[in-house]
């Protein structure tokens, strides 16, 4: 990591700033707001905002940061941490708020946070934040390096270094899971499936 300025944050610049060649950007250079009414279009069938609209909402939000973080096309590699904790009524603004959290080598990690405004109520209220990866390409859709990040506040410190936490944590469920299901032997889990919801059909489904 390198201190840009560090005596003085509130002085760096939106231009690209070049460091050991490399260019590096502020995280305030890509910060993205997006508001949207929710009209009743958007509604599923109880009433309430479709979870894949909201989605879509997030995702869109997601490559507006990324594209204007590394001047260019990317496409979205994963999305983590989409719980929607509270359904989205009809006639609510949501606003999406997005910023890079985290810059590899070819990805940028952008998080995203929605909330739902209520005018008639006068109430706000937090539907989800979620992570988005993104990865910079090329003309050819080949990988291409993302600029580095600079981190202005306490705040970009803090997102920086969970996001390094989360794909650290990632690796290693990713790395877990492929154990678990190369290790799986189906007759000697069966005594797991005892409390849960699901019955054989009958013991010829093992063979
Ligand atoms: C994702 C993709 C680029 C990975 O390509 P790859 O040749 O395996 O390249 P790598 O393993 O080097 O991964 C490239 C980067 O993506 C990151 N990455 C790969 N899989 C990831 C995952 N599941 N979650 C988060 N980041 C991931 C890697 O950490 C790496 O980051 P870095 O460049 O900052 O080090 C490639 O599979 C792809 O292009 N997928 C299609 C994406 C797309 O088109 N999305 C649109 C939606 S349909």
């Amino acid at each position: 990591m390198v201190l840009d300025g560090a005596a003085n944050f509130a002085a760096v610049s939106v231009e690209p700033r070049f460091m050991n060649e490399e260019i590096f950007r502020p995280v305030s250079y890509s910060r993205t707001t997006v508001s949207e009414l929710m009209i009743p279009a958007y509604a599923n069938f109880g009433g309430k905002i479709h979870g894949g609209l909201l989605l879509s909402l997030m995702d869109k939000t997601a490559y507006a940061c990324a594209s204007k973080h590394c001047s260019g096309y990317c496409v979205t590699v994963s999305v983590e941490g989409v719980e929607f904790l509270q359904p989205v009524e009809v006639g609510e603004m949501v606003t999406l708020f997005a910023s890079v959290n985290y810059v590899g080598n070819s990805s940028m990690l952008v998080g995203i946070k929605v909330i739902a405004e209520n005018f008639q109520a006068g109430s706000v209220k937090h539907t989800n934040t979620s992570y988005f990866t993104m990865v910079a390409k090329d003309e050819n859709g080949n990988l291409r390096p993302a600029p580095g990040l600079i981190l202005e506040t306490r705040d970009d410190v803090r997102r920086f270094l969970e996001a390094m936490k989360r794909k650290e944590l990632r690796q290693l469920y990713k790395r877990e899971l492929n154990n678990a299901k190369t290790n799986l032997e189906l007759e000697s889990e069966l005594p797991h499936l005892a409390n849960e919801r699901c019955r054989l059909l009958h013991q010829q489904v093992l063979q």
